[in-house]
């Protein structure tokens, strides 16, 4: 079953929206396989975003990922990648469509609550980057 790697960004957990994420993953259908709150060190958000080094919005970024908590994630489920970059909406506020979580909750693209792999090279990087194997569960659910 394909997995993917999404994460409540620090504007998101200091705002309460953990839950409504959640909620809507779960709606949609999709099995939360790992999760757990933690602060970024400057080191993980370099690497993490390491694509974007260079850019006029990468140090922003880098201080604003390691400034709080984020809740960091592992959802199964079929064409969860895909599927789930839908969910959240587009990068740019602008276009961030209402009924996603950015259309309906960010003002801001940087301060824009959830992260979400946009491959399954980078969901496989970020999963592992982040989860040991033995923190992804396998459990049986039926709906
Ligand atoms: P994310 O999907 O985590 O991937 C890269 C992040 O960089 C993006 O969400 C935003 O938080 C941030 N970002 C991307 N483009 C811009 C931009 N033009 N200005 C500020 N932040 C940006």
């Amino acid at each position: 079953m394909e997995k993917t790697f999404l994460m409540v960004k620090p504007d998101g957990v200091q705002r309460g929206l953990i839950g409504e994420i959640v909620k809507r993953l779960e709606q949609k259908g999709f099995q939360l396989v790992a999760a757990k709150l933690m602060l970024m060190t400057r080191e993980q958000a370099e690497e993490h975003y390491a694509e974007h080094k260079g850019k006029d919005f990468f140090e922003p970024l880098v201080e604003f990922i390691t400034s709080g908590p984020v809740f960091a994630m592992v959802w199964q489920g079929e064409q969860v990648i895909a599927l789930s970059r839908i969910l959240n909406g587009k990068t740019n506020v602008l276009e961030a469509a209402p009924g996603t979580i950015r259309g309906d909750f960010a003002l801001h693209t940087r301060l824009n609550l959830i992260h979400g792999s946009d491959s399954p090279e980078s969901a496989e990087r970020e999963i592992n980057h982040f989860f040991k194997p033995e923190e992804i569960l396998d459990y049986k659910r039926d709906v």
